[in-house]
């Protein structure tokens, strides 16, 4: 019997995560709901389960090193292995603050959900990936992760001066860089998705 292909998506219980669970899910894929919230994963499952998605959550806050620890041991636990991680979680902090008016806090808290989270997720993560026969990772980076578009004038995104996210997309672009050319030889393929206004744009 085949074995199900089975998907992480962080931040997957509201959103583009859930919406991109709801579409991998009616195309057969079995989801797991990773949410910080174990009420909102589980409210997240049932809509699933009404469209007869099979889904289940697991708890998981991308910025606490126990929680991504304990969410991949009962990955391993549960299924022994896992064929795409989507790392979705992200946040957005700032508001309208400018880079000199940006709190080093903001940065930071920034940081921890959208750079650290997603590597450390992904560390933690890949010897269960390494156990299917092609694994995946996709990171959501925005548009506004682009050095280009944030230093051309006429791009839309010129006025978009929002160092904190912006800059936290660049190391998300930077780091699927680095992580895809550690993998390029083995089965598992590492990708970055550009996404804007809801709307996906394309692969970096
Ligand atoms: N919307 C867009 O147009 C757009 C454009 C470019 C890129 N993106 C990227 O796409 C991704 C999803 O965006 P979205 O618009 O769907 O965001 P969203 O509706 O705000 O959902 C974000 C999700 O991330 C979760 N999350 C936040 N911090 C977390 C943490 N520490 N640990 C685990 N989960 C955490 C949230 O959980 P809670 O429900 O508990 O808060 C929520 O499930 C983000 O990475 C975002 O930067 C979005």
């Amino acid at each position: 019997m085949n074995k199900s292909k089975i998907v992480l998506i962080t931040g997957g219980n509201k959103g583009i995560g859930f919406e991109t669970a709801r579409q991998l899910g009616i195309m057969g894929y079995e989801i797991l709901i990773g949410a910080r919230s174990e009420g909102k994963g589980h409210e997240a499952v049932t809509l699933l389960e009404t469209e007869n998605i099979k889904a289940k959550t697991v708890v998981l806050d991308v910025t606490k090193p126990s929680s991504v620890l304990s969410a991949v041991e009962w990955i391993e636990q549960e299924y022994g292995y896992l064929d795409i991680l989507i790392n979705n979680a992200g946040v957005f902090f700032e508001g309208n603050a400018s880079p000199s008016e940006l709190g080093l806090s903001v940065l930071k808290n920034t940081y921890e959900t959208n750079v650290f989270g997603v590597f450390s997720v992904t560390k933690a993560i890949l010897p269960l990936l390494q156990k299917s026969s092609a694994g995946r990772i996709v990171n959501l980076s925005s548009a506004l992760g682009s050095l280009t578009l944030n230093s051309d004038p006429t791009s839309e995104f010129y006025n978009v001066n929002s160092l904190a996210y912006n800059s936290s997309k660049t190391a998300v672009n930077a780091l699927t860089v680095f992580f895809a050319k550690e993998l390029r030889d083995t089965p598992i393929k590492y990708n970055g998705i550009r996404v804007y206004n809801n709307c996906f744009l394309n692969s970096i």
